[in-house]
């Protein structure tokens, strides 16, 4: 059978821990050559260990334009191309607008949004001569609004949106489209899996009752970024358990006594 990635050269951001390790795992695994890029260098290692396949590990803060275009030049003298560039590195930052210090905001800014742009900017010329594809790790929460979380909400709307206008100003050559995960059971919601109340509440809004495991992100990647989504561009894949297909109105079913 052929691997449904194979012959490609990746580079999977935020490769170190969660979803991106996750991406880079199942990617090699697909038969991809797999360049990890993280800050944390000892995260890329035990990922880089843990994987079976042709790998490159470079140090990237994706917040440093200069750090992310010697990631795409690295890969390049490499592996001779690029195929596919996943923009997945990403922070979450509580604080309402009131109280956030301008360092917080920036900071996510850079992390999150400015990454995508740097990453693209990089990697465009060479994706238009493979015929590749971008993946960018939005979020649902780059589709609505968030107790606590606005500067995240504001760069996730930003992911999600950029990915359309890469997507109709580089077609026909790249394929552009993002990934909006819901809860996903990684070291960035930590606190979350702790906290009984958050969990409770999570439990009665997710029809599948669970946080996802990142490999359940990862596979959707894989999808993304194989012949299989040949026509799928401009897209934001929502992979939520299903969080967000209620209309939020309140429970009629239960309360009307409409329940058995
Ligand atoms: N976990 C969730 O529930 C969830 C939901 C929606 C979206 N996301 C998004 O998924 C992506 C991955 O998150 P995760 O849950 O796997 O988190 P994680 O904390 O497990 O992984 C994030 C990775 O990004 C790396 N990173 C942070 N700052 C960096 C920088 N400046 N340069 C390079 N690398 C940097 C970290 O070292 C880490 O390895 C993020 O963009 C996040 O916003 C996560």
């Amino acid at each position: 059978m052929v691997s449904k990635l194979s012959g490609k050269v990746a580079i999977v951001t935020g490769a170190a821990s969660g979803i991106g390790k996750a991406v880079a795992t199942a990617f090699a695994a697909e038969g991809a050559s797999v360049v990890l890029a993280d800050i944390d260098t000892e995260g890329m290692s035990e990922t880089d260990a843990s994987i079976d396949g042709e790998t490159l590990t470079i140090e990237t803060d994706v917040s440093d334009s200069e750090d992310v275009d010697k990631m795409v030049e690295d890969t390049v003298d490499e592996f001779g191309g690029l195929d596919i560039l996943v923009n997945n590195a990403g922070v979450g930052t509580f604080g309402h607008v009131t109280n956030l210090s301008n360092e917080d905001w920036e900071r996510t800014i850079g992390i999150d949004l400015n990454s995508v742009f740097y990453g693209s900017r990089a990697a465009l010329p060479h994706l238009e001569d493979s015929n590749g594809c971008i993946i960018n790790t939005a979020s649902i929460s780059g589709r609505g609004g968030d107790h606590g979380l606005e500067a995240y909400n504001a760069v996730k709307g930003g992911v999600r949106n950029l990915t359309k206008a890469l997507a109709i100003n580089h077609g026909p050559e790249v394929r552009v489209n993002s990934v909006s995960p819901g809860f996903v059971l990684t070291d960035a919601t930590q606190d979350f899996q702790e906290n009984e109340a958050i969990m409770d509440e999570y439990e009665e809004r997710i029809p599948l009752e669970r946080g996802a495991d990142p490999e359940e992100i990862a596979s959707v990647m894989v999808f993304l970024a194989s012949d299989a989504a040949s026509y799928v561009s401009g897209h934001d894949l929502v992979v939520d358990g299903g969080m967000t297909a209620s209309a939020g109105q309140p429970k009629f079913a239960k309360h009307l006594g409409l329940e058995e």
